[in-house]
């Protein structure tokens, strides 16, 4: 009787101290792809054109040098419109050939960097280049 009763508090210690050990490891350890999430979330336009867009579109690119002042305003607005997804639907993500460019990027990120290609496009009031 008295045996079975310290088994089951051994038991029960062992269950909580699993369970905290569960938890802490998984503070730890978050998953790889939230962590480059959040630090893309982080990231401002500009940072994020020159890590994702420039990569492709440096000078003397075959894919052609864009950079914020390449467009004029409406032209980067239709770009983001749409024709983003159009021109590189077929292109494959610069590190991980199973993947396509247009995974590279979510609607946040997106927005921000068509705010900075619009904000230092051609024709806006501090045309750009990314630097
Ligand atoms: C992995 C390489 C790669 C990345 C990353 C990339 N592009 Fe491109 N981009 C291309 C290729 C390839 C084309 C098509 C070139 C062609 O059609 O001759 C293209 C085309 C373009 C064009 C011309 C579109 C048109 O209709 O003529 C623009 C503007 C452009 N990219 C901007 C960007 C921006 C902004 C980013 C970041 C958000 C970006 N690219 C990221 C490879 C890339």
């Amino acid at each position: 009787m008295k045996l079975s009763r310290f088994a089951f508090l051994l038991l029960a210690a062992l269950l909580v101290a699993m369970t905290a050990g569960l938890v802490l490891a998984d503070e730890d350890t978050p998953a790889k792809g939230d962590e480059a999430k959040a630090k893309f979330s982080e990231m401002t336009g500009k940072e994020l054109y020159r890590n994702s867009c420039k990569v492709c579109h440096m000078p003397d690119s075959d894919n052609g040098e864009y950079t914020p002042m390449s467009l004029i305003m409406d032209q980067w607005e239709e770009f983001f419109d749409g024709e983003f997804t159009e021109a590189h639907k077929e292109v494959v993500h610069p590190q991980d050939k199973t993947k396509k460019v247009t995974d590279m990027f979510d609607k946040d990120m997106l927005k921000k960097i068509k705010k900075f290609c619009v904000d230092h496009a051609a024709d806006s009031e501090e045309p750009m280049t990314c630097g």
